[in-house]
């Protein structure tokens, strides 16, 4: 057993499952650019009251989840790391005076997040988020696009099969009285509650709606629906979404129950999982309206919505799908030679090679020149460049690794050379590998 480990929950990713992140990540900023969302990026923590006040002081999240800093002086600022991006990004656009931009304000985020749950398939402690936010815009055709764009990115990921769950949960005109009457329901239920959702039925019995004990599950089913409550303005707000979604041709699922599990969630709230698996732990994304919480931070009201996609769950989900997750990229070329000690000529010419941008390696070693040709198809190099005897008159052999063919070619020319062999090979990079396209 080594000595030390990764934190419980938190995990290495090794090198072919960082590239199925690279390859995500990359979708994400390129979709992000499509759609005229720019990048933004945070700290990962911040003072402890940003997520209290924003994410709402009894949810999940706060009550259990949050990863708190020790502060280093008795009196010192309590930080936290960041278990979502939104209000974080809040805090930013208020901090910068962001409302004095044209509005909207589109931004767009990947990253870590940190929720100290108890780790499981798909829950993580660390996982990773596409989020991506409009600030300043009350809807309701922006909750259509960033709903359509949030499909994009499963579809263009290669994750056929999504469900979009769509609910709309009132602002703060029509939500006091369904709380009313949620927590009426409740009551008459209490001693059907489990301890933690009795202790939230007076404080936040939202969040018994959201509740993942099995428990609940039925007393939930029958709850009264905030989609039937909903004011005249939220509720023409919520046929904009729908009509404006249907215009798009985006398919989703009415699901009264969805309420998320943060508070500062208003009207739209969505959520996504690949088709057959729903409850939270299968969400691969989720997100909504939240038009309260700029103020709710010390700004102006201001309207938003974004979402955040779970980037791990994604990657289960196109495993389980057996799609491509990505490739590791290989050498084009390995520089292999026929003196086994000539380690600087291998490497002046593999430098070369990269210098004209492409992939090579150089065997650095001193072992024969029979492993050395072992190694790099090991590698899954597409060629060899062979040093030998005719270096002297400034040639060396360029072998085809899979199709076992090899020719001499001129040092001076061996990068033009290698780039046009390499797009005739039938396994060249041209031929459209996953991920490097
Ligand atoms: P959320 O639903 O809490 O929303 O998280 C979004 C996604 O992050 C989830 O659907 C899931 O895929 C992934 N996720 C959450 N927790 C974990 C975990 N412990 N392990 C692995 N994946 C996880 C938000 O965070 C909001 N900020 C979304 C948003 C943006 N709403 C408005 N703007």
């Amino acid at each position: 057993m080594p000595s030390f480990r990764a934190p419980r929950g938190l995990r290495d990713l090794l090198p072919p499952e960082r590239q199925a992140f690279a390859r995500l990540e990359r979708l994400a900023a390129e979709l992000a650019g499509r759609y005229g969302y720019r990048p933004i990026e945070t700290p990962l923590l911040e003072q402890v009251a940003v997520f209290e006040r924003g994410l709402g002081e009894v949810t999940d999240v706060i009550e259990k989840e949050l990863f708190l800093l020790q502060p280093r002086e008795e009196d010192g600022e309590r930080w936290a790391l960041r278990p979502e991006p939104t209000a974080g990004i809040v805090r930013a656009y208020i901090q910068h005076g962001m409302h004095t931009w044209p509005q909207p304000v589109k931004l767009a985020m990947t990253g870590p997040m940190f929720r100290y749950d108890r780790p499981q398939a798909g829950r993580y402690r660390e996982f990773r988020q596409f989020d991506v936010e409009v600030i300043g815009d009350p809807g309701p055709a922006v909750d259509a696009e960033i709903i359509e764009l949030a499909a994009r990115f499963y579809r263009e990921a290669g994750l056929e099969n999504v469900v979009i769950q769509l609910n709309s949960i009132g602002d703060p005109v029509c939500r006091p009285a369904y709380i009313e009457e949620l927590t009426a329901y409740y009551r008459k239920h209490a001693r059907e509650l489990p301890p933690l959702e009795r202790a939230r039925l007076e404080r936040n019995p939202l969040r018994i709606l959201d509740s993942k004990d099995p428990a609940v599950a039925a007393l939930n089913a029958a709850a009264p629906k905030a989609i039937d409550r909903l004011c005249d303005a939220c509720a023409a707000h919520f046929a904009g979404v729908r009509a404006h979604l249907h215009a798009l041709g985006v398919e989703y699922e009415l699901e009264p129950r969805l309420v998320r599990g943060l508070d500062y969630y208003t009207r739209t709230a969505f959520e996504v999982f690949p088709a057959g698996a729903t409850g939270q732990q299968s969400a691969i994304g989720g997100g909504g309206r939240y038009d309260g919480l700029v103020e709710l931070l010390g700004g102006r009201p201001t309207p938003g919505i974004g979402f955040g996609i779970g980037l791990d769950r994604v990657i289960l989900a196109l495993q389980v799908a057996g799609a491509a997750t990505g490739e590791e990229q290989v050498p084009l070329a390995v520089v292999v030679g026929s003196a086994p000690d000539d380690t600087a000529t291998r490497l002046r010419i593999a430098t070369d090679l990269r210098g004209a941008g492409l992939a090579a390696r150089a065997e650095l070693g001193t072992r024969k020149l029979g492993k050395q040709l072992e190694a790099a198809a090991r590698d899954g190099a597409h060629f060899a460049v062979i040093v030998g005897d005719e270096l002297g008159d400034g040639h060396v052999q360029l072998r085809d690794l899979e199709a076992g063919t090899q020719r001499a070619v001129p040092t001076a020319g061996l990068a033009r050379e290698l780039e046009r062999a390499s797009r005739t090979h039938r396994h060249g990079l041209d031929a459209g590998r996953d991920g490097e396209a």
